[in-house]
């Protein structure tokens, strides 16, 4: 079983939502090219429609009306952001300069996710909230006029720090916020693009507030996050070869990249120019050995999302892999370092769950197992991948999770595969 030819991904999820969030908040037209039809980033379009936002398709753009900087009006309604972790926290910060109320609510899994790492930083603001269930969703939002301050995030999240950042626009005076790691920086990269006034020093952004928004014209490039999944597919199916096309290559987000390389896996990146402020180019991998390696620091960060990709690339690698630094996987979508170490365990891998990541020893092939997908998009598709190197297949409990953000991915890589 080999994979060879050229692929495309859908609309970068993380784009995605920001780009419906700041035409929302725009004068007048925004048009968004290229966006992913994944539920993520329908939730967000859901509920800024829900606050008066006018969308309309035409064909594959997305036209946007947006209603000025300070034009969503909560009624008190509770707003549903489904399994989406950026939709919730993006709008917590966006949301909080806003006039009116609106609570935000959302699935299973989004109610299992920390959201006071959020309203703690934009309280500090002058943001007003209200949590009833603790740390969890629903989150009630009363819209206030905030002041801009620092903020140290304490951690390296790009969700926090956007949230602030989106806060920050319709603040008094300048809003400063440093992050412990550089976190993907498409806020920073997108406000600028509108012309709002971005200063970055080290791990500090400072964003002066802007008296309005532009109509933009947003493209969106196509997901690393998704490519990865092709990548990894291809690194552990020996004689293949596989092109991704038209990707983002944000070096905020291609850490999974370096982790490749770490494992002697052969890639070639090809940049070949820039759509919406964001590197794009295609990336070539073959597949033959793989080397076990320690994924750690700044490439753990940088490959945050596609850490899962690594346990399955590890648990088929020759020797020991070991990730590290990646606490933060324990709070994602569910908690991908338990996710994981149970289904490729279950698969027959050689793998333990350690406090920020794992302990993988490589064996030489995978069996099929019942997977519990737990509301977990990238589990399912991580799971996916691991059974090309399979005796037999595996049972994804819902492999319909996929659909969060790449709803044909699991026909897609059935029709690429060359048996
Ligand atoms: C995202 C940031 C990341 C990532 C998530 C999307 C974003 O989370 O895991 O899937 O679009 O801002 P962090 O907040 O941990 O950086």
């Amino acid at each position: 079983m080999r994979l060879a030819g050229r692929v495309r991904v859908p609309g970068d999820k993380s784009i995605g939502h920001r780009a419906q969030m700041l035409a929302a908040i725009a004068d007048g037209r925004s048009v968004i090219e290229g966006l992913s039809d994944g539920a993520d980033v329908a939730s967000t379009r859901a509920v800024l429609a829900s606050l008066g936002v006018g969308f309309e398709w035409s064909g594959d753009q997305l036209l946007v009306d947006g209603l000025g900087l300070r034009g969503l009006c909560g009624t008190g309604q509770v707003l549903d952001c489904g399994n989406s972790g950026t939709t919730i926290r993006l709008l917590l910060g966006l949301l909080a300069g806003q006039p009116g109320t609106v609570t935000l609510d959302g699935d299973a899994s989004l109610r299992a996710r920390p959201m006071r790492r959020v309203t703690a930083l934009v309280e500090q603001m002058g943001g007003q909230f209200a949590l009833p269930d603790g740390d969890r969703p629903p989150v009630t939002v009363r819209g206030t006029q905030l002041r801009g301050v620092c903020i140290d995030t304490r951690r390296a999240s790009a969700q926090v720090k956007s949230a602030v950042l989106l806060a920050g626009l319709t603040a008094d005076g300048v809003t400063e916020v440093t992050e412990r790691g550089l976190s993907r920086d498409h806020s920073e990269r997108m406000l600028a693009a509108a012309g709002v006034e971005i200063q970055r020093d080290g791990l500090t952004v400072r964003m002066t507030p802007p008296t309005h928004l532009p109509g933009m014209r947003w493209g969106v490039p196509g997901d690393f996050s998704s490519a990865a999944f092709w990548l990894a597919a291809a690194a552990i199916l020996p004689g293949s070869d596989l092109t991704v096309f038209d990707v983002s290559l944000n070096p905020t987000r291609t850490g999974f990249l370096d982790a490749l390389t770490a494992m002697q896996v052969p890639v070639d990146v090809e940049e070949t120019g820039s759509w919406g402020g964001e590197p794009i180019g295609t990336v070539r991998v073959q597949g033959g050995a793989l080397v076990g390696a320690r994924i750690d620091g700044s490439v753990a960060l940088r490959a945050l999302d596609e850490l899962p990709l690594v346990a399955v690339l590890g648990a088929l690698a020759h020797g020991e892999t070991i990730v590290a630094d990646a606490a933060e996987l324990a709070v994602k979508e569910s908690d991908r370092i338990v996710a994981m170490r149970d289904g490729l365990r279950a698969m027959g891998a050689q793998i333990d769950a350690t406090a920020d990541g794992w302990h993988i020893e490589g064996v030489d092939g995978l069996q099929g197992a019942p997977i519990a997908t737990r509301h977990d998009h990238r589990i399912a598709m991580a799971h996916a991948v691991a059974e090309l190197r399979s005796s037999s297949p595996i049972q994804l409990d819902d492999p319909a999770v996929a659909a969060v953000s790449y709803p044909s991915f699991l026909t897609d890589l059935r029709k690429q595969v060359i048996p």
